[in-house]
């Protein structure tokens, strides 16, 4: 059994994952440190996420926030390593696939430290994308591959993985999800976002829009827009805007009238919007399994998803930039024609707890 696990963490995304191996692994002793390397800062992108998830503040903050991809990592390397020469964990839980990720995944693979990478396995086979070359590094240096689902599995076996290191312990970010729905309601958002009516909440589309591919062209971010606005005549289009967007959306002068765009959300608003959904258009990987989970209709605005099994079960339709598609599928699920899916084998609130129940027996 390792004595010692250090969890490190950065950007959004992760916290939903480490928060239910934190708490499975507390509740059987072992001694636990969070790291937080400062990839995200922003209060509402880090602390606020934090508090929600009941996670305890982390015992340390690197701080090394934003800057180019190799910065981020360098820097995240040279903190990490500093850390490990003051206290070296027994084992290093690493989770997802954001720079931080695979930044503290190097320095530990250099200092002899085994890692464990949750969320192993998954493949877009896309290398422009920065998240792809983070999971195939990790996953390359990680002794304990814990995968979401079949096609994880089948990606680490013909990388040429040790098969005793793959585990398949299902999705740890919807254990978050499972424990957190109840009390996300999204009552306050609905009356925030004026979405109420007598019968029910008006139907309304959810976005989120991030990724360089569709943010950071000029032109390509402007027919989104332009097609949000359109789709906006028929229903409300509400879009929790992360930082990098609206940054490129003021630097372009992008024009928008109807879509209410507003400040990126904090987990539990957010579930809170995403639950009563008529349709969510997106580029997040997260958000492709909680409207699987969810059984709302998701629309990606991607060519490929590392996440196939959103697709091949679950509600997710890839739809690359094809904008008119795009307008056509909000229709189709206005009037009542939205994809339907099941939930993935394994996506039951207790990935975690296998992964406790592993790691507990070594
Ligand atoms: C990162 C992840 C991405 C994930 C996303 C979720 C990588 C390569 N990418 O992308 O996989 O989907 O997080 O949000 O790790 N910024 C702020 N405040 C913050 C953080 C970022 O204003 O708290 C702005 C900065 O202008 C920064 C930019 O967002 O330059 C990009 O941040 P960065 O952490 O590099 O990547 P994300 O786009 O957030």
């Amino acid at each position: 059994m390792p004595v010692s696990i250090l969890h490190v963490v950065g950007a959004r995304p992760n916290f939903m994952k480490v928060a239910p191996v934190h708490r499975a692994l507390a509740a059987r002793g072992l001694a636990q440190t969070i790291e937080h390397t400062g990839q995200h800062y922003d209060a509402v992108m880090s602390e606020g996420i934090l508090r929600e998830l009941g996670l305890p503040e982390p015992d340390v903050n690197l701080g090394v926030g934003s800057g180019s991809h190799a910065q981020q990592t360098g820097q995240v390397m040279v903190a990490i390593e500093e850390h490990f020469s003051k206290a070296r964990p027994d084992l290093l839980l690493v989770y997802g696939d954001v720079n931080s990720t695979m930044a503290a995944t190097l320095a530990a693979a250099k200092a002899g430290i085994t890692v464990g990478h949750v969320e192993a396995g998954l493949r877009s086979g896309d290398r422009s994308m920065p998240e792809e070359i983070n999971r195939l590094v990790t996953d390359r240096l990680s002794q304990w591959l814990f995968t979401p689902s079949a096609d994880g599995d089948a990606n680490l076996l013909t990388e040429g993985a040790d098969p005793a290191s793959i585990r398949r312990v299902g999705n740890v970010m919807i254990d978050t999800l499972q424990r957190l729905l109840p009390v996300a309601d999204g009552e306050e958002q609905l009356r925030q976002f004026d979405l109420r009516s007598g019968t029910g909440p008006k139907p309304f589309v959810l976005v989120t829009l991030h990724r360089p591919s569709n943010v950071d062209d000029p032109a390509v971010l402007a027919r989104l827009m332009a097609s949000l606005e359109k789709i906006a005549e028929r229903a409300p289009v509400i879009f929790p805007v992360h930082p990098r967007t609206r940054e490129r959306i003021a630097r372009f002068s992008i024009p928008y009238a109807r879509t209410v765009l507003s400040e990126p959300l904090t987990y539990l608003p957010f579930l809170g919007l995403q639950r009563h959904a008529a349709v969510v258009v997106t580029d997040s990987g997260g958000i492709q399994e909680e409207t699987t989970y969810l059984g709302i209709p998701c629309l990606t605005m991607r060519a490929n998803t590392e996440r196939p099994v959103t697709v091949m079960v679950g509600t997710n339709q890839l739809l690359g930039s094809d904008t008119a598609t795009m307008e056509r599928e909000v229709a189709r699920v206005l009037e009542g024609h939205g994809k339907k899916g099941s939930v993935p084998e394994l996506w039951d609130g207790r990935a975690a707890e296998r992964i406790a129940d592993i790691l507990a027996r070594t």
